[in-house]
């Protein structure tokens, strides 16, 4: 054990947490990993990884002696000299962040604090929390403590390189002493990357990066509707956009709208806070607006296709808000497969890792099937349609799908397909955004 190295304690062990702190092992770091979760802790102690991310399992194995997994915050708190909050901030009815778990960490921590700490905010909160977490921590002890924020930026399914090779690392201080603590916990990652801010500076870029992003996507699908109405191509379209540096290749994919634990998530949560705040964020709520609509406009292209969806044989590919994640947090399929099933559709639905969570969100309901075979979603099918870009999509024998199904047709919600090779197989192939 590297004496000189800080000891870290992570409260909250989903997917923001878990990967930090395995990622923090991997670079030399003893890390204490606190879930309120007992069942969890149970699976992380018997080295079992209770989310679907990839390469996460692998490097929580290999980093196994510099990792310890628990349910008790007093522990935790005394173990680890930075103690980062990574607990969930879900939105409340309203679209404002529910912070309640946020507070409550940190009173935790500030009940059972022997010495200085250095208290971490990696949850996406609204501008300003530091401030409350500061007041909170003030009010249950006496000892002394920074509160810094450091917003996380991974992405689902490519966690681990995220974290290991981020873009940028956001630090926001109020303090020289938390500044050069945050400097040393950082010193293995490449130092170029790090920006050192003020707190509240810190907490926006996050909502301004996920919101950025956000608009972008419904930039793009609003774009898609045009390319669709004049007979354009929205691939193309976008490559054009993409060249130019300014703009940036990235997050011009149209599709049925992102979906995730996030962006819904984050831009719901600041136009709430802008409005707090006295400015009324009206870019955002048509970034919402667009979001919503590109999937309403999908199950209208079913319906278009099908005519009268009772008892169609829908295959359903991909339910995971996205590929190589087992999430389906705010996924399109849940609003799109609940639409077709009431409609009295009957749904096939394939996805590689997604079937248990999707089951449990949407309950159990005899209308749907799930298949850990993609071709058997597909006999006597009038439809297929993707509604995830899964790699194993790309390798389907097209030819043994077409002969299994009722009705030669494809709607694919992500562009995954060359329309030319599709139809040439003699399917009546729709996507999105091109004709
Ligand atoms: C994270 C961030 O924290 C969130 O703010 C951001 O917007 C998205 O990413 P995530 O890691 O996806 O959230 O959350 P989740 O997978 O729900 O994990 C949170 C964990 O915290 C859970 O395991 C939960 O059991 C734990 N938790 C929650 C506690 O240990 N204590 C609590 O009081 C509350
Ligand atoms: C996002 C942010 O990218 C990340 O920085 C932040 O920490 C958490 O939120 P994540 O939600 O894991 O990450 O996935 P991301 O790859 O950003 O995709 C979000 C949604 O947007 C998905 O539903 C995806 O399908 C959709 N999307 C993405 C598009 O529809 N088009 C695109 O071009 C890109």
């Amino acid at each position: 054990m590297n004496k000189n190295l800080p000891q870290l304690t992570v409260i909250g062990t989903g997917y923001v947490g878990l990967t930090s702190a395995v990622c923090f092992a991997a670079h030399g770091y003893n890390v204490c990993c606190v879930d309120s979760n007992q069942a969890k802790i149970e699976m992380l102690n018997n080295l079992i990884c209770p989310i679907y991310e990839p390469g996460l399992s692998e490097l929580m194995k290999e980093n196994r002696e510099r990792l310890r997994f628990c349910t008790n915050i007093p522990d935790g708190v005394k173990f680890g000299d930075i103690i980062f909050i990574c607990v969930q901030t879900p939105p409340r009815l309203d679209g404002s962040a529910d912070l309640s778990y946020v507070e409550e960490v940190a009173k935790e921590i500030a009940l059972n604090m022997d010495s200085y700490k250095v208290i971490v905010d990696k949850s996406t909160v609204p501008v300003e929390t530091g401030q409350h977490v500061m007041d909170t921590i003030s009010k249950y002890t006496k000892h002394e403590f920074d509160v810094v924020s450091n917003p996380e930026f991974l992405r689902e399914g490519c966690a681990i390189s995220d974290s290991l090779y981020p873009d940028r690392i956001v630090v926001g201080v109020s303090s020289p002493r938390a500044e050069s603590i945050m400097r040393v916990l950082y010193g293995p990652w490449d130092y170029t990357k790090l920006l050192i801010t003020d707190i509240k500076s810190a907490e926006l870029i996050k909502h301004c990066s996920n919101s950025f992003l956000a608009m972008k996507i419904s930039f793009i699908n609003s774009i898609s509707r045009i390319c669709e109405l004049v007979g354009a191509d929205v691939k193309l379209v976008a490559d054009g956009m993409g060249i130019d540096k300014r703009i940036g290749e990235y997050f011009l994919n149209a599709g049925i709208g992102y979906g995730g634990s996030c962006f819904v998530k984050d831009v719901s949560a600041f136009i709430w806070i802008a409005k707090k705040l006295g400015y009324d964020f009206e870019l955002l709520k048509m970034v919402e607006k667009v979001n919503r609509d590109q999937r309403t406009f999908f199950i209208k292209k079913v319906e278009k296709e099908l005519w009268i969806l009772k008892n169609k044989k829908i295959a359903v590919w991909g339910l995971s808000f996205k590929p190589d994640t087992d999430d389906i947090r705010n996924a399109p399929s849940l609003d799109i497969v609940k639409h077709l099933v009431d409609e009295g559709a009957i749904i096939r639905a394939h996805d590689p890792v997604a079937i248990q969570n999707f089951k449990h969100e949407i309950g159990e309901n005899q209308s749907i099937t799930y298949h850990t075979d993609v071709y058997d979603t597909v006999k006597d099918a009038d439809v297929v349609l993707i509604l995830t870009e899964w790699d194993e999509y790309n390798k389907v024998d097209l030819n043994k799908i077409k002969s299994m199904m009722l009705s030669a047709s494809i709607i694919d919600g992500r562009n995954m397909f060359d329309m030319d090779t599709v139809r040439n197989l003699g399917f009546r192939y729709q996507c999105i955004g091109r004709n």
